[in-house]
C-alpha cells in the first residue's frame, strides 16, 4: 500500500525480484486508504500488508486525520482478509518530538497497528538522504542559517526500502 511512492516503488521492485507476487496498491490502482475503496480487492489472498503510504499534506490537522483514518481502515481490511503480518514504515524517535504534528500522527499510526491484535513489524528509519535539501532549507531563517547543535544521520531511501522488503519476507517481529 503506497506502491507508487518513493519507498513503495523500491519495495515492490525488491519483492518482485525476490520472486514474490505483489499487488502494487495506491489511489492510482483504485485502492484508497481514506475511503476504504478497493482495499478488500487489493488484500484478497495476501499474506503480508506493507504500509508505506504517506499523507499528501503535512499540516497538523490533515496529517493527523490522514494517518488516523488510513491506519484504522487498513487494520480493518487486513483483519477481514486474514492478513498474517502488517509491516509499516515509521520514523526513529517519532514519539520523542510531540511538538511536530507529523510525528504525533506517526505515533497514532504506530499505536493503531500495535493495538490492532494483528502480527506486525514496524521499521523505523531516519530522514531520507533525498530530503537533505529540504532539511537544510528549513534551517534558513531571515537570511541566516540556524543549525541545531545535534548530529543527524540520514539514510538513502533505497536502503530503507531494502529493510522494509526484508521485514515483509521475515516472520513478524511482534
Ligand atoms: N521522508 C522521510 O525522510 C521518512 C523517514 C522515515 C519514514 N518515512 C515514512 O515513509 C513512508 C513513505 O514515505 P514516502 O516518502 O515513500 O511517501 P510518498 O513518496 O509521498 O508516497 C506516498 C504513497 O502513498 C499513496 N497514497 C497517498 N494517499 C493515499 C490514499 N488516500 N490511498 C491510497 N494511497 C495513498 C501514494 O500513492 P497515490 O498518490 O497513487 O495514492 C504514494 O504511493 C511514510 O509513512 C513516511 O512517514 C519517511
Amino acid at each position: 500500500m503506497g506502491a507508487t511512492g518513493l519507498i513503495g516503488k523500491d519495495v515492490s521492485a525488491s519483492l518482485n525480484e525476490a520472486g514474490h507476487q505483489t499487488v502494487a496498491a495506491s489511489r492510482s490502482s483504485g485502492a484508497d486508504v481514506l475511503t476504504g475503496e478497493g482495499l478488500a480487492q487489493a488484500l484478497d489472498g495476501a499474506d503480508v500488508l506493507v504500509d508505506v503510504i504517506n499523507s499528501p499534506s503535512f499540516d497538523d490537522e490533515p496529517v493527523m486525520q490522514f494517518f488516523t483514518t488510513a491506519t484504522r481502515n487498513l487494520v480493518d481490511a487486513a483483519k477481514s482478509a486474514n492478513v498474517g503480518h502488517y509491516v509499516a514504515l515509521s520514523i526513529v524517535n517519532c514519539d520523542g518530538l510531540p511538538e511536530s504534528g507529523y510525528m504525533r500522527a506517526k505515533v497514532v499510526q504506530e499505536r493503531t497497528i500495535v493495538e490492532s491484535g494483528l502480527p506486525y513489524t514496524i521499521v523505523r528509519a531516519t530522514q531520507f538522504d533525498e530530503f537533505a535539501e529540504g532539511i537544510t532549507a528549513s534551517l534558513r531563517v531571515d537570511g541566516e542559517v540556524r543549525a541545531p547543535d545535534a548530529p543527524i544521520q540520514p539514510i538513502a531511501a533505497a536502503d530503507v526500502a531494502v529493510e522494509v522488503a526484508r521485514a515483509a519476507e521475515a516472520r513478524r517481529a511482534y
